[in-house]
């Protein structure tokens, strides 16, 4: 194991191997908001989940409770839980050597989340961005209040295991920066409590645009489909959605994020796919044309997803082995919570029931 500065302060993780107890932390999550992730996603975040997750002491989350600030189905809101769990361990994180949980099986997250937000400002929790963009595209009567304590809520995530890192694409950079504010204002208030997390971005995927409209982010909520991989889609379909990526007139492949967006955002996706360097790419396509490139990509696209796909469908085709591999997994999750939680109820003042 390699030596992090930040390693872990804490002694709070059992039960677990001697591993377990020396690595330091690694927390990360994502909603249930969809049927499939998207390629930001995967790149943005899963990739890197996957690569780290031996280093350090793991724990990854379906985060169901941040997905009911949108309006949901109740049984598509369960579906798309279990393809969010099914797809993290398909893309390679291993239910054995990490923490993979659902959120709402483990209670201290909205019992920690409502003694933060009796710390945070109002005008603090105002000035998400996040927040600000979602609030101003729907209009004051449908956004909600949890929509608005939503940072505050994983910040709970987080401060619960004692978090050294947390691996996530950069618009998650805002409320990660709130996360550590809070914890050491409550250290503070209160004493030395929290561990103070760190925000792991990788700055070369850190933001993977739409394919359509290539300054916006993909998102899971894009507004056109054309635009958004899914790690769930039909191969053949992200082939097409490749071959129909919006591009620019001069014909060149090469990275200039300014002028030639479509392009770059391509080559990123392409880098980040083959684990290849963007200038060999480059090179191998100099003086050939987009759709060399682009059936490169799809190509690419095809091996990554192609497997991903199918394992994930194999687990759940199995929905039982599936809820069970969580539930034992939220037992180890709700051990570390609950006692970060403990020690918070005797910090702030709570008479402890005997
Ligand atoms: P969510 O579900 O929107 O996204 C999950 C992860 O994917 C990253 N991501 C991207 N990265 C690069 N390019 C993109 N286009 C792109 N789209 C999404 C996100 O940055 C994120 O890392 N609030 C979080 C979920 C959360 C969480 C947590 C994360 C709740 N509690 C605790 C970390 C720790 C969210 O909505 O992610």
């Amino acid at each position: 194991m390699t030596t992090r500065p930040w390693s872990s302060t804490t002694a709070s993780v059992e039960p677990g191997t001697l591993d377990q107890v020396t690595k330091a932390r690694l927390y990360s999550g994502m909603q249930p908001s969809a049927d499939s992730l998207q390629v930001g996603n995967y790149i943005g975040a899963l990739m890197q989940w996957r690569d780290l997750q031996d280093s350090y002491d793991a724990f990854f989350s379906v985060v169901d409770l941040h997905a009911l600030t949108q309006p949901n189905d109740p049984a598509e809101l369960r579906e798309k839980t279990r393809r969010t769990a099914a797809q993290y361990i398909a893309a390679g994180i291993e239910p054995s050597r990490s923490t993979l949980y659902v959120q709402s099986h483990v209670a201290a997250h909205p019992e920690l989340a409502w003694i933060l937000s009796t710390i945070t400002g109002f005008g603090e929790a105002g000035r998400m961005t996040q927040f600000k963009d979602k609030s101003q595209r729907y209009g004051a009567d449908v956004t909600s209040v949890g929509l608005f304590t939503y940072p505050i809520l994983m910040a709970a995530d987080i401060l619960l295991y004692q978090t050294n890192i947390v691996p996530v694409g950069d618009d998650q950079k805002q409320h990660i920066e709130l996360t550590r504010d809070l914890a050491e204002r409550f250290n503070a208030r209160y004493g030395e409590t929290f561990t103070v997390p760190m925000p792991v971005i990788q700055q070369d995927t850190a933001r993977i645009y739409d394919l359509q409209n290539p300054t916006a982010k993909m998102s899971k909520s894009a507004e056109s489909d054309a635009g958004t991989l899914w790690l769930l889609d039909d191969p053949s379909v992200s082939a097409k959605k490749v071959m129909r990526a919006v591009t620019d007139s001069e014909g060149s492949v090469r990275y200039d994020r300014e002028n030639k967006p479509g392009v770059s955002n391509l080559l990123v996706i392409y880098a980040a796919l083959t684990g290849r360097q963007i200038p060999a790419i480059e090179d191998e396509y100099a003086g050939r044309g987009y759709g060399d490139f682009k059936k490169g990509l799809a190509e690419a696209v095809v091996n990554e997803f192609g497997p991903v796909r199918a394992r994930a469908l194999e687990l759940l085709d199995d929905p039982a082995e599936l809820d069970r591999v969580l539930a034992k997994n939220a037992d180890r999750a709700a051990e570390v919570a609950n006692a970060t939680l403990n020690t918070v109820y005797d910090r702030i003042g709570l008479l402890r029931r005997r």
